[in-house]
């Protein structure tokens, strides 16, 4: 069975609470629950990790190789800064699927671009917890074929 490693980013512990009118009223425990339903139904096993620190990701990124098969990752605000992130999914070379709720390309400018996205397999932004639910399929599919 694959294992599947789901990075979550800084503030997005606030899901539910934060600015609900851009990322909805989701928590990100209800996100984590629907992941697990989905992960069942593939037969993958998914483990999930939040943290507003970079080299805490980092770490968990590093302590992928050899425990997970694929990454499905929201960096947050990261995706727009962090050349650190972008170099250690580089680095372990794990099949990674960055993920977005809001649509990042119809806010403000500074979010169109993403440090993340030229190492990622793809990139699916705009959709809700659909995105990462649409994420996690599409790793495990790369996985498969
Ligand atoms: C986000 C988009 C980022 O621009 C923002 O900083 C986030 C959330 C999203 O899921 O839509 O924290 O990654």
């Amino acid at each position: 069975m694959e294992s599947i490693l789901v990075l979550q980013g800084p503030n997005l512990n606030l899901l539910g609470k934060r600015e609900p009118g851009i990322y909805g009223v989701i928590t990100l425990e209800s996100i984590q629950s629907l992941l697990e339903a989905d992960a069942q139904e593939l037969h993958v096993k998914v483990t999930t990790l939040q943290s507003n620190h970079e080299g805490a990701l980092i770490d968990a990124i590093h302590g992928a190789i050899a425990l997970h098969q694929g990454i499905l990752i929201n960096p947050g605000a990261y995706t727009h800064t962090s050349v650190a992130i972008r170099d250690a999914i580089a680095g372990v070379a794990i099949p990674t699927v960055e993920v977005h709720l809001s649509n990042i390309y119809r806010r403000e400018e500074f979010r169109h671009h993403s440090y993340i996205a030229p190492v990622a397999i793809g990139q699916i932004s705009g959709f809700g917890a659909e995105s990462y639910r649409l994420g996690l399929r599409a790793l495990v599919q790369h996985l498969r074929t």
